[in-house]
């Protein structure tokens, strides 16, 4: 299966990654490193450094691979930063989180796991 993983840079999202390869599957990793790093992406796997609220990279970035299912570990995680700044977690995990939504439905991919 082709898994598109976002925040596959991340904590999480790496070590998914590396789940996934090692079971088979192919990667491709979409995310900004806004917070993650590039060294965290395993070797087998594509990818994409871009942001979720891109939706022209974001289709591009379908359209090209054309996954069949999507992790999806993009968000910010930090409790104390989103107290201080909730603007900024709102949208990023939910109005980001819609346009992928959106892309993964314009693409017709119908399996998916939000962490
Ligand atoms: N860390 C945990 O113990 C844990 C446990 C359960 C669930 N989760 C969830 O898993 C998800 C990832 O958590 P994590 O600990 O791996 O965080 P993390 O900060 O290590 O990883 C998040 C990744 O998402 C990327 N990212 C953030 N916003 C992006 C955007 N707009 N476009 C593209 N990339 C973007 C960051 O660059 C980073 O690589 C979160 O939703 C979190 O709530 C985390």
């Amino acid at each position: 299966m082709k898994i598109f993983v976002t925040g596959g840079a991340g904590y999480i999202g790496s070590a998914a990654t590396a789940h996934f390869l090692q079971a088979g599957h192919q990667v491709i990793v979409y995310d900004s490193l806004v917070k993650g790093h590039r060294a965290a992406v395993p070797a087998d796997a594509t990818f994409i450094e871009a942001d979720l609220s891109d939706s022209a990279a974001l289709g591009a970035a379908f359209a090209a691979h054309q996954p069949d299912a999507v992790a999806h570990f993009a968000a910010f995680i930090e409790a104390g930063e989103s107290m201080r700044d909730p603007g900024a977690f709102f949208q990023n995990n939910v109005a980001n989180s819609v346009n992928l939504l959106n892309t993964i439905m314009a693409h017709n991919v119908e399996r998916i796991v939000l962490s």
